[in-house]
């Protein structure tokens, strides 16, 4: 198949990714948790604010870790946005609990506090919050829901490295976060992710989940003389080629950040003139957050036209898909979980959203992104 001429997404390197994996093998190891693991450990947990974070290889990894750690089990409930990724519903059902789904709010699509507060039922144990685009949900008024019910509050911030809310970085918001380094995030190792912990009293269980349910990582430290099966777990910790690259990505965050949020700000101001006319529209930046410019999107005004102008971006070679399927209306959202109130926002978005190419080494390429949208516009 031919190349798209502007692809939606091309991975690069930014730093020092090569030198650090011919470094990590030097070193003698390629399992996990070595030098490069520890120091993506260290960096994340002084980026995010949180108390300990612990690199994984995979934000649906970094979920998974989470449901365990709430101990959900069958009956239990979780609210999140049917607006999501399915590993998000997934980290849920797989525990054998029930994902609750609740709307977004049409101007920020996170989850509507709203909607979450009218959603908890004597059976929910938890909120997973999604920080949609890398703009961080409102926490504090999660937060007060989370209080009043004893529910454990955890960020899906899959999007959101980098971001903040009143100041205070996303991974620091909720009981836990889980991170996305996929090469589609800012941050990347091809795969990978991170779960970070803000409670004290988790942090030991977290290390022995993602340790195959083993104490090694008190072994390790010498506080036991043998490490045994202690708990539930599995294998959710990357080696260190992926963790010596993934340093090398996390050095340039600044970086990378500042990139990207030039180029959201070149896609806002050059469709800001179609969003004052009425034939589209832009991402609002919910009050409060500054957001890593993940990514840029448009809201077309309906399926048909948002199809339309992928198929005429595709003619043009610019790649530019849609996300995400509803999940309380997919054949296993249907299956394994439940909708709490109406799904309108949700389901409106979901058929009129399209995303713009968005990665470092974009450059020149926004240029022509923009010449064809705009060129579209003039046509319809
Ligand atoms: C909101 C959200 N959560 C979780 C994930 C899963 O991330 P990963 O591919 O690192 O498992 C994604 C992936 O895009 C996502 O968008």
């Amino acid at each position: 198949m031919a190349q798209p001429k502007i692809p939606f997404n091309r991975p690069s390197l930014v730093g020092r990714e090569l030198a650090y994996i011919e470094d990590a093998i030097a070193r003698g190891q390629l399992s996990g948790d070595g030098h490069y693991t520890k120091a993506c450990n260290a960096e994340i947990a002084r980026t995010t604010g949180a108390k300990a974070a612990l690199l994984t290889h995979s934000c649906t990894a970094a979920l998974e870790m989470s449901a365990i750690l709430c101990d959900l089990a069958v009956g239990d409930e979780v609210i999140l946005p049917s607006f999501t990724f399915v590993s998000t519903a997934n980290a849920v059902a797989l525990r054998g609990a029930t994902p609750v789904f609740a709307d977004i709010d049409p101007d920020t699509l996170n989850i509507d506090p709203a909607a979450v507060a009218a959603a908890v039922t004597p059976h929910t144990r938890a909120i997973i919050a999604v920080h949609y685009a890398g703009f961080p949900a409102d926490m504090d008024a999660l937060a007060a829901i989370a209080k009043d019910h004893n529910l454990v509050l955890i960020e899906d911030a899959a999007q959101a490295y980098g971001s903040t809310y009143k100041g205070r970085p996303a991974g620091s918001l909720g009981d836990m976060a889980a991170f996305s380094f996929h090469e589609t995030k800012n941050i990347i190792s091809g795969e990978g992710g991170a779960l970070t912990v803000n409670r004290a009293d988790l942090v030991e269980r977290a290390e022995i989940i993602r340790e195959k349910g083993t104490n090694r990582a008190r072994f390790f430290r010498g506080q036991v003389d043998k490490y045994t099966w202690v708990d539930l777990g599995s294998s959710f910790l990357p080696g260190e080629l992926i963790a010596a690259f993934l340093f090398g990505q996390l050095a340039e965050e600044g970086e990378i950040r500042r990139r990207r949020l030039a180029q959201y700000s070149r896609y806002h101001d050059a469709f800001a003139p179609l969003a004052a006319e009425g034939c589209v529209q832009l991402p609002k930046v919910p009050p409060e957050t500054t957001g890593n410019g993940h990514m840029f999107y448009l809201l077309m005004h309906d399926i048909d036209q948002r199809d339309a102008f992928i198929a005429y971006l595709k003619s043009r070679g610019i790649t530019a898909p849609f996300h995400y399927v509803p999940l309380h209306s997919a054949p296993a959202g249907l299956k394994f979980g439940r909708t709490a109130g109406t799904m309108n926002v949700t389901d409106d978005i979901s058929a009129r959203l399209v995303r713009l190419p968005m990665f470092f080494s974009l450059d020149q390429d926004i240029e022509e992104v923009i010449a064809v949208v705009l060129d579209w516009f003039r046509q319809v």
